[in-house]
């Protein structure tokens, strides 16, 4: 079985993917790090992010590659771990302009499928129930209000040791929803097949609780 976790950015997509996979000792892709990775390097490299062909180029003369290390999943741009320096609101932004490529799409979608054939996978993003994983048994969609979204990515930060600013995250995560839902490409929206699931006011727990419940639904009927 594998489940698709999609949604808006800050539904808290990756901490209840991660709770479920450990939960069925499934393994955890989070796809929005590979976008995020490819963002970093662009900045990093001072490349031009409004040209897709170079964009595009870059991604196809590197790796990037999901490591578990020490049971948390990192991220790696070639050789380099990157996973601490994705989550900062630039790359944020970087990443949904990079995620709104056609040809950078293709070759993601290429390296998420091959990361989900063994099975088994609780993979989350944007187009997996729509694209990466069409055929996905368990498919999810996750969303909240944008305040509340707002306000976790703030948190999540703060816990970080940033020092960031609700209203400019409220818009940010605006402004992200409006990339992500009105790109031509796979963008973000509810597979017709996916069940939504509001977490507005519940708590990860909760969440991940229902996820389970209706894994396990799925899992006797099929
Ligand atoms: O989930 P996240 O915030 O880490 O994702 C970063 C960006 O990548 C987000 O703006 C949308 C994009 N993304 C995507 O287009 N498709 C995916 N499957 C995952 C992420």
């Amino acid at each position: 079985m594998n489940i698709a976790i999609d949604g808006p950015a800050g539904a808290g997509k990756s901490t209840v993917a991660k709770m479920v996979a450990g939960k069925l000792d499934y393994l955890y892709i989070d796809t929005g790090s590979m976008y995020r990775a490819l963002a970093w390097a662009v900045l990093d490299q001072g490349l031009p992010i409004e040209d897709e062909s170079v964009v595009s180029k870059l991604l196809k003369e590197n790796d990037i590659r999901l490591r578990r290390v020490q049971g948390e999943q990192h991220v790696y741009w070639n050789n380099t771990d990157v996973t601490e320096w994705i989550r900062t609101p630039n790359v944020s932004q970087y990443a949904s302009v990079v995620a709104s490529y056609a040809s950078v799409r293709e070759q993601m979608l290429i390296l998420q499928r091959n990361l989900a054939v063994q099975g088994k996978v609780v993979m989350d993003g944007r187009d997996i129930g729509t694209h990466v994983l069409p055929d996905a048994e368990v498919k999810i969609f996750l969303t909240a209000s944008i305040q509340e979204r707002a306000m976790r990515r703030w948190k999540e930060l703060r816990d970080k040791g940033f020092d960031p600013n609700l209203a400019e995250m409220e818009q940010e995560i605006a402004e992200r929803d409006q990339r992500d839902m009105n790109r031509e490409v796979a963008p973000l929206r509810q597979a017709e097949d996916a069940i939504l699931v509001d977490t507005t006011g519940m708590t990860i727990a909760q969440v991940a609780e229902r996820i389970l419940e209706i894994c396990e639904r799925v899992g006797e009927s099929s």
